[in-house]
């Protein structure tokens, strides 16, 4: 027997109203904030991913799902969703459209992790990119608006953690100030660490090993050592966070697993919650268009894990409206009867109530049982005294009281329920 490949779900009819009630918080927040929806290729020519995540970083040299096809390209699943937005808003002209371009997706994603609560080989996120403005009004206003949105879904005791890692001019220095602290801790640090020490060190202030997170508790923050335009970046940032009575912390030691963030950085966690359990999170890329060839253009985004929200969903109990399902299920006894209830459900349908006639060759008996394990609200039953009289006969499932009804009142008997 088949299963799905580890690290990837099916998602059965009942957990849909979970996925529903947060697309629908996405497409209002959207909607609220002016964001339009794009959405792009599940596959990308692979140089696009290591170019913009970068390739010091744990998705492009461990994650990705890359091969080469047919004909020979190399192509990976999208690991992220920035980068696909930031290819197709050069390829397709949007500068030349209003500044920022506010645009947002519903996506799946792919990264070969190890598998457990919240991780998945492939998951799924909604994410919204505001590209072209560098103001800092505009980092508060991404930021308000994933807080928006998961106060929309009514989850509770989030944190949003913040941090400035500095841009082009001033990060160079840092990671130098950086890199001599933890030449000097060098001894306790992990294997992992001693890489990350040569390769991509901002990364080391995000190691989850004990001795390591002592250590980075200790190391220079980059807020002490930003420029003087991204220090006033950060700090007009908070004061409009403290306007929009945004409560946040700033963390020193948030730096995110993607290479191409500058200044703004944040994550939303919810309370007790490891890294693991980040909801969503996000930062500034003033850079990355440019490095994908375009000019310069600053942007900021953030994206949020669908899976890990409806985890959170469950945890705090939260409660969310369900659809019904199907209304009406028509029984029958004898050939006539069946095809009278065929046409029926035709007809029904075409009314716009939602109904089926009953399969297979069932007792009426069984054919109530499957209107009861369905949770249908009517039964209606032919038999062959209705067939004669054009009638039909209604049942109510909730208190099983009957009644007899000319067949072409049906659809008014059944939307109106008397
Ligand atoms: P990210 O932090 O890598 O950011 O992913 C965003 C969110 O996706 C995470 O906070 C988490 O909720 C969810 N997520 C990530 N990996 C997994 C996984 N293996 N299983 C389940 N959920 C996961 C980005 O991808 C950036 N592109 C966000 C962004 C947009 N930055 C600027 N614009």
């Amino acid at each position: 027997m088949y299963q799905a490949v580890r690290g990837t779900t099916d998602i059965l009819p009942e957990e849909q109203a979970y996925w529903r009630y947060v697309e629908q918080g996405a497409f209002d927040i959207c909607r609220r904030y002016g964001y339009e929806r794009i959405d792009s290729p599940t596959f990308e020519e692979t140089g696009l991913f290591t170019r913009s995540v970068g390739q010091g970083t744990d998705i492009v040299e461990k994650e990705m799902y890359t091969f080469a096809d047919k004909g020979g390209k190399k192509v990976t699943l999208r690991p992220e969703g920035t980068a696909s937005v930031c290819r197709a808003y050069l390829e397709h002209g949007l500068n030349n459209r209003p500044q920022p371009v506010k645009l947002y997706y519903l996506a799946s994603i792919f990264r070969y992790e190890r598998p457990q609560a919240g991780r998945l080989r492939e998951h799924h996120q909604f994410g919204c990119e505001a590209i072209g403005d560098d103001d800092p009004a505009l980092d508060a206003e991404v930021i308000d608006m994933a807080w928006q949105f998961f106060s929309s879904l009514k989850l509770q005791n989030l944190s949003l953690q913040l941090n400035s890692i500095g841009c082009r001019q001033c990060r160079p220095d840092y990671l130098a100030i950086l890199k001599d602290y933890y030449t000097g801790h060098a001894e306790g640090l992990c294997r992992d660490c001693g890489v990350r020490l040569v390769r991509n060190p901002l990364r080391l202030l995000d190691c989850k090993q004990p001795a390591c997170q002592r250590t980075a508790k200790k190391a220079p923050r980059s807020v002490d050592h930003l420029c003087p335009e991204c220090r006033r970046h950060f700090e007009r940032l908070e004061a409009y966070l403290e306007q929009l009575e945004i409560p946040f912390t700033v963390n020193h030691r948030l730096v995110r697993g993607l290479d191409y963030y500058t200044r703004t950085v944040f994550e939303i966690q919810p309370a007790g919650g490891g890294a693991q359990s980040t909801l969503g999170g996000g930062g500034r890329y003033d850079d990355l268009i440019e490095e994908l060839g375009g000019k310069a253009t600053p942007a900021i985004g953030f994206a949020a894990g669908m899976e890990r929200i409806i985890l959170n969903l469950k945890k705090q109990g939260v409660a969310i409206p369900t659809r019904p399902g199907l209304e009406v299920l028509i029984a029958w006894t004898g050939d006539e009867a069946k095809e009278e209830s065929i046409k029926l459900a035709a007809r029904l349908r075409q009314a716009g109530i939602s109904a089926a006639a009953a399969t297979g060759s069932k007792s009426l008996k069984a054919q109530m049982r499957q209107a009861n394990a369905l949770g249908v609200r009517y039964a209606v039953i032919i038999g062959d005294e209705e067939v004669k009289t054009g009638t039909a006969t209604v049942r109510d499932m909730a208190n099983a009281q009957q009644k007899t009804v000319p067949a072409e009142s049906l659809p008014e008997v059944l939307r109106h329920g008397d």
